[in-house]
């Protein structure tokens, strides 16, 4: 379920937006659907009903009907039906853009490479434009939590073991972490447990190479030597290894 913003900004508590007879919005809609091939809004129409954007309060009633329909959970986050950086945030990812080894992929998904260098462009303003700040989610997801019984996962911006503490604490049943997954795969093993410091983070540098080389049909897998670097050291110093497991393994010595 998601806060929508066709527009392009994300959607925060605010009055009603406009609806789809604001001519400046169609036209800036029809423009990014020619772009991005986002049929959505198209099909969305101009009547009395049709809005240009959803807010918060529509994501919270849209958590009240999946609730009430049986949903076992929802994860509440504001994004855009566009191909664009609003789920994920972070930085421009300037060297998958680049990459020669990725661009037939780029030229496959958005039909051309003058396409794909448009989207590259709306990348770049988004990346200046959407907020970064940790957990950007978390107040959305509070007010759904507050309003129904199915469990809550909350996503976006995780990085540091308090902010999971807090998140859980205060705006969901569940939290998740996305891309740190791909630099560190074995990460829970480093930030979950009961006796981990509150200020182990992961190490993803929301550079987003990973997520914009998977638009290009490759896997998803960390793409920042630096990045992968310092996972390789931490991995030299044991951070992954699992306490537990080799205290069971040496119960279970004959
Ligand atoms: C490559 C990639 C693909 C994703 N695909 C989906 C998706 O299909 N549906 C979805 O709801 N979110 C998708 N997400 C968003 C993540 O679930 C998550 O909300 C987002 O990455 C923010 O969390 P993070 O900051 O921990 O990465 C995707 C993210 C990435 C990086
Ligand atoms: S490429 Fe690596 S550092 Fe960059 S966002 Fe993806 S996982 Fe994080």
């Amino acid at each position: 379920m998601t806060a929508s913003d066709g527009a392009g900004s994300a959607a925060g508590s605010r009055d009603r937006p406009p609806t789809l007879d604001d001519p400046v919005a169609i036209a800036g809609m029809r423009l990014r659907n020619r772009l991005y091939r986002a049929p959505l809004l198209e099909c969305a129409g101009t009547g009395d009903d049709a809005v240009g954007r959803l807010t918060d309060d529509d994501a919270v009633a849209a958590g009240e009907r999946l609730a009430d329909a049986g949903f076992d959970a929802v994860v509440p986050v504001r994004t855009s039906v566009f191909w664009d950086m609003s789920v994920v945030r972070g930085e421009f990812p300037t060297s998958a853009w680049r990459d020669p080894e990725l661009r037939d992929g780029f030229r496959a998904a958005f039909e051309s490479l003058p396409r794909a260098a448009a989207v590259a462009v709306g990348n770049w303003v988004e990346s200046l434009a959407y907020g970064r700040e940790p957990g950007w989610n978390r107040d959305l997801c509070r007010r759904v939590r507050n309003r129904i019984d199915a469990p809550v996962l909350c996503e976006g911006g995780l990085r540091e073991r308090s902010q999971l503490d807090d998140a859980l604490a205060r705006d969901a049943g569940l939290v998740g972490v996305a891309r740190p997954v791909y630099s560190e795969p074995e990460l829970p093993t480093r930030l979950l447990g009961e006796r981990v410091d509150p200020g182990v983070r992961a190490v993803c540098a929301d550079c987003n190479n990973c997520a914009v080389a998977q638009a290009a049909g490759e896997s998803g897998v960390c793409r920042t030597p630096s990045v992968l670097r310092t996972a390789g050291e931490l991995r030299r110093h044991g951070a992954y290894d699992r306490p537990d497991a080799a205290e069971s393994s040496d119960g279970d010595d004959p």
